[in-house]
């Protein structure tokens, strides 16, 4: 579905990014992987190319502009252009407010929302000029309810929704879509890390899902690909929820 489409995912050295990273490849896409982590992304598109994809990793810490100029650049130089932008990278800190530093909001702000509206701004001005692109960010159920003891990362994804919504106003006119996927609890490394490796508490928040097991990157990585694709080419400013049905109780 993706033949000789040009995909950018950010954060996809793991998790959710690394598997929308694969299933992008699987279907086509040339993928450019954006992360922090050298050998993570230098893995994936090792294994990528070894099954016979293109992709290109350039190492970007997303919170840097000049990172994520040259991000869009290498793309274009690698591939000439930037059809998709998929905004996935993220932190979550659970500090509570009145104990967090500022130092802490400040990096979480900048890690999951900032990093959005950087990499946005320079892709865009590649999708305006072709008059074509997708946007999808990632987005979290914290973005829609507040998700317990998480305030300031339910603040940083409150962000990225009405980012999400502004450039699909914004930008329909150049028929450029902007989307974005709400999961709940999913099982990442994110995930471990927040339950520290717990597999007696990862069962318990399992449970806060109706559907009564954890969200995989899969569920996550298959609606990112809907909303990027041409099966969804009218729907543009929308928060799906990948929730186990989270929010809809
Ligand atoms: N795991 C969940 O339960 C869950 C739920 C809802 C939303 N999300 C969101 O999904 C996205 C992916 O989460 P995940 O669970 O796959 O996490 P993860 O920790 O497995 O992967 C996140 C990736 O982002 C990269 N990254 C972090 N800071 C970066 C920076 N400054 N520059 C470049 N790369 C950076 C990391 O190196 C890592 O590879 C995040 O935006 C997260 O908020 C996750």
């Amino acid at each position: 579905m993706f033949e000789d489409t040009v995909v950018v995912v950010t954060g996809a050295a793991s998790g959710i990014g690394r598997r929308t990273a694969i299933e992008f490849a699987g279907q086509g896409a040339k993928v450019v992987v954006a992360d922090i982590d050298g050998s993570g992304g230098t893995d994936l598109v090792a294994e990528l190319k070894a099954a016979g994809h293109e992709a290109l990793f350039v190492r970007t810490d997303l919170t840097v502009e000049a990172d994520c100029r040259e991000l869009i650049a290498a793309t274009v130089e690698t591939f000439g252009r930037v059809d998709v932008l998929v905004n996935n990278a993220g932190i979550e800190i659970s500090t509570p407010l009145h104990e967090m530093p500022e130092q802490e909001w400040d990096r979480l702000l900048d890690t999951n929302l900032k990093s959005m509206f950087l990499c946005s701004k320079h892709a865009l001005r590649e999708m305006i000029k072709a008059r074509s692109g997708a946007i999808v960010n990632v987005c979290s159920v914290g973005g829609l309810v507040a998700w317990p003891g998480i305030a300031a990362y339910n603040a940083t994804k409150g962000g990225v929704l009405m980012l999400t919504r502004s450039i699909a106003a914004d930008y329909a006119p150049y028929n450029i879509r902007a989307n974005c996927v709400c999961p709940s609890i999913i099982d990442t490394p994110m995930t471990d890390a927040a339950v520290d490796n717990d597999p007696a508490v990862k069962a318990e928040k399992a449970k806060l899902n109706p559907i009564g097991r954890m969200g995989t990157p899969e569920d996550v990585a298959n609606a990112i690909l809907f909303l990027a694709s041409a099966k969804s080419s009218f729907t543009t400013g929308a928060a799906l929820a990948v929730d186990g049905g989270y929010t809809a109780v």
